[in-house]
């Protein structure tokens, strides 16, 4: 599912949540399109700085939600949220760091979908509880 772009199937019930899922969709497609060559080494570290802010403030946004409406699941769902952000964080980490490493096309796709994954089937969960607050 490598070129996924959001779509109303994945539509989470509310607009800000929905609006941030695609914002980050488009920044793995852009890691992805932007071709992941020494060449291009600025616009990926500045793709990939975008990607590690935004999973950040999206997931604040997520969990400060889910904590208003009491959702019942709530640790589950942290665990996993944490789980990604700290491999988007090894990989700009790697990236950048001391003795940089290239980007890897297939950790990216693996990143991405697992997001696209949780999307579907964890956000799903709390759809009935967070669309309350809409
Ligand atoms: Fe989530």
């Amino acid at each position: 599912m490598s070129y996924v772009v959001w779509d109303e199937s994945m539509s989470v019930g509310v607009p800000v949540l929905d609006d941030e899922h695609r914002r980050l969709l488009d920044l793995f497609n852009g890691l992805l399109e932007s071709g992941i060559t020494p060449a291009n080494r600025e616009e990926l570290s500045s793709l990939l700085a975008s990607l590690r802010d935004y999973v950040a403030v999206h997931f604040a946004r997520e969990e400060a939600m889910m904590v208003r409406c009491g959702y019942p699941d709530l640790d589950g769902h942290l665990a996993a949220h944490r789980y990604f952000a700290d491999e988007v964080e090894k990989l700009a980490r790697d990236f950048e760091g001391d003795n940089p490493t290239m980007l890897r096309v297939d950790l990216i796709l693996l990143l991405k979908d697992w997001f696209v994954e949780h999307i579907q089937q964890t956000d799903s969960q709390y759809k009935p509880y967070v669309g309350q607050l809409a």
